[in-house]
């Protein structure tokens, strides 16, 4: 099966960033997101990074035009009805996730494939809200999607093969370079970083150091390129709590548990910088 049409649900960090790197590819898509203003944000946002783009001189003013024309937002998943793919990135939620897929399942027709960019949650406990367990995968992206050349390709128990060789086949077609892995919490890449990043939490909620020195240690220490209280920041604290959450439910291991600090500054309104002020305070 070829993929000529693909739907987006979500248009957040990582949705925006997916729907630009598809239009970009040749695919014709369609957007929802939780509301009209969220929308509106959404392709702006993918509208002043392909302006960037052309800036930077990574597109043609053509290709950006082209891009736009391609991607078209809509309020009713209800419209999704002619997609043969639709990727779901909304807000890392078990039950939000399962509500989208199950309309999904009604709307799509029955060649359709859904897949998930959850970071850590069971692919198959979202599948399982379907009546086509076999046509649904995970495709985890990385962040900033235009930019970052893996995806987790996620199979589970029920997962076809056909499934997975559409999956391949579409994120290869995104220039993207793709690493199998079954349905585990947090796959390869989610499993490894939270405890690195939950530690430095700790280490800084300690006082052993200031957020800035412990960022500067991992830094110029191991050559990264951002520290892991920025990384936090550039991810998303409310998202880094639902990971670290759902991952402590799912494993027990204390690794995993959310520190209290990481709480406090989601429940205060610091996520990072999208909204201004995380860790660190932003322009
Ligand atoms: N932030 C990251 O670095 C990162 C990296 C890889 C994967 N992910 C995963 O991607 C997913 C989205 O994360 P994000 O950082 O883009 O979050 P975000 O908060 O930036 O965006 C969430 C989006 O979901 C939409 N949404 C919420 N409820 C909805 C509904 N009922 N119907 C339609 N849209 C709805 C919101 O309008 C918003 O556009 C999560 O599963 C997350 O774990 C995040």
């Amino acid at each position: 099966m070829k993929i000529r049409k693909m739907g987006m649900v979500g248009c957040g960090l990582m949705g925006r960033g997916i729907v630009e790197v598809c239009a970009r590819a040749d695919y014709d898509v369609l957007v929802t997101t939780s509301g009209d203003e969220s929308l509106e944000r959404g392709l702006a946002a993918i509208e002043a990074s392909l302006t960037r783009a052309v800036e930077k001189g990574r597109a043609t003013a053509e290709e950006k035009k082209a891009a736009m024309s391609r991607i078209t937002g809509t309020v009713s998943i209800e419209d999704f009805k002619e997609c043969d793919l639709v990727i779901e990135s909304v807000n890392e939620d078990l039950e939000l996730k399962r509500r989208i897929f199950l309309s999904l399942d009604k709307v799509c027709q029955a060649h359709t494939i859904l897949a998930t960019n959850t970071s850590c949650l069971s692919v198959m406990d979202i599948a399982s809200a379907t009546r086509r367990p076999d046509r649904v995968l995970g495709v985890h992206f990385f962040n900033p999607v235009p930019f970052m050349k893996l995806i987790e390709l996620v199979k589970t128990f029920t997962t076809s093969e056909e499934t997975m060789v559409v999956g391949r086949a579409f994120a290869e077609s995104l220039g993207k370079v793709v690493i199998m892995t079954t349905d585990s919490p947090g796959f390869i890449v989610v499993r490894l970083v939270m405890p690195f990043v939950l530690g430095a939490i700790r280490l800084y909620e300690s006082g052993v150091a200031t957020k800035e020195e412990i960022d500067l240690a991992i830094t110029l220490g191991l050559n990264y390129p951002t520290g892991p209280l920025s990384l936090c920041d550039f991810i998303g604290l409310d998202t880094i709590l639902s990971i670290a959450t759902a991952m402590y439910q799912e494993l027990g291991d204390a690794q995993y548990a959310p520190p209290v600090v990481l709480k406090r500054l989601v429940a205060a309104g610091h996520l990072g910088r999208k909204t201004s002020k995380g860790f660190y305070y932003y322009k």
